[in-house]
């Protein structure tokens, strides 16, 4: 028994020197002093001990127990102190090192654009609303008086899901949409993706953006839409833009327009941002069709409204002094900085 003891000891104890890690001394632990551990084992079998022997043989197997625990104890305080150390040394800080520059966001110029419009408009009373981008047929063409065959659809080519669903053209799409819900009067702004299948070039892109305008209510006439154009180009462009409107078509408008604004560069001299001649192009509007109306339920004898279509890429470009539309969808951060 005492050989017994004293070889659990030695061997034990050079196993807890030799121990590098905590789960080692862990599993020493388990081994020697655990339910089923060597020396539990030999506390078990005291009974085959001679009664008079057992007070010297229990003695020694608590001092074994003693000395192993304590130098489990030890060596465990000793792995945890190294292993402390090391993380210290390892997570040194160099306070002499360069900093990590931290380069801040911001808006896009064409959101900058958006947010300065839609404020001049939100001023007004509209109300900004947005519609799908995937649309049906009825919406972006026949409740807008384009039926099929129709040669604007021809203009507006674009791509096509079914025969009845598309990418929209054009954000006046939430026109009818709107209009059709039957909430009177009617005074949105509607900003939005649209698509068409166009060559990529400086001017043009397969997917760019519009932003719509609705007003329906009674009484509305041709010197509503002129003079919130109007309003809208001073407080957009500078308190000196000027406004013209040209008689153009629009299958859901009439009368239809396109409206110039004088060139805010040169204020109407002629420069190379207005190609000499001082004016710039900018919208396309009208007042809504009395078929477009009653085709989204609204009575044209009681109720009329104009409406209007922004190409936000255009707007961005003028007002920023841009001149090629890529720049705006490329994310180089040498032209993004810029803004
Ligand atoms: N949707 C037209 C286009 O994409 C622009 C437009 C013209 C919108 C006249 C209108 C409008 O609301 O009244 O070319």
């Amino acid at each position: 028994m005492k050989e017994k003891l004293s070889a659990i000891k030695e061997q034990t104890l050079a196993k807890i020197e030799q121990a590098q890690d905590a789960s080692v001394i862990n599993d020493i632990k388990v081994a020697i002093l655990g339910k089923k551990g060597e020396l539990t084992q030999v506390l078990k079998s005291m009974k085959d001990v001679a009664p008079e022997d057992r007070p010297k043989v229990g003695q020694m197997v608590n001092e074994v127990r003693q000395n192993i625990e304590e130098k489990l104890d030890e060596k465990l305080k000793a792995i945890n102190r190294a292993a402390r150390a090391e993380k210290m040394k390892r997570e040194t800080i160099d306070v002499t090192l360069p900093g990590v520059k931290k380069i801040d966001g911001h808006r896009h110029p064409n959101q900058t654009a958006l947010e300065d419009l839609e404020r001049v408009f939100i001023g007004m009373g509209y109300e900004i609303v947005s519609g799908p981008e995937v649309e049906y047929d009825k919406y972006n063409f026949e409740l807008l008086n384009i039926p099929a065959n129709h040669p604007a659809k021809d203009e507006q080519d674009t791509f096509y899901i079914t025969k009845d669903i598309l990418l929209r053209t054009q954000t006046s799409s939430v026109q009818a949409r709107i209009m059709e819900q039957g909430k009177l009067p009617i005074r949105i702004l509607s900003p939005g993706r649209v698509f068409r299948s166009d060559e990529v070039d400086a001017t043009h892109s397969p997917s760019f953006h519009q932003v719509e305008g609705l007003v329906i209510d009674k009484n509305i006439t041709m010197a509503d839409l002129k003079g919130t154009l109007a309003q809208w180009a001073k407080e957009f462009f500078g308190p000196n833009t000027k406004t013209k409107f040209r008689p153009h078509h629009f299958p859901f408008t009439e009368p239809s327009a396109e409206v110039d604004i004088t060139c805010f560069k040169c204020g109407g001299k002629g420069c190379r941002v207005c190609k000499g001649s001082g004016w710039i192009e900018i919208l396309g509007c009208g007042m809504v069709h009395p078929h477009v109306l009653e085709m989204c339920g609204i009575d044209p004898e009681e109720y009329s409204g104009f409406a209007f279509g922004i190409g936000l890429e255009r707007i961005t470009l003028l007002k920023y002094e841009i001149d090629d539309m890529r720049l705006l969808y490329e994310n180089d951060m040498r032209f993004l900085q810029q803004w």
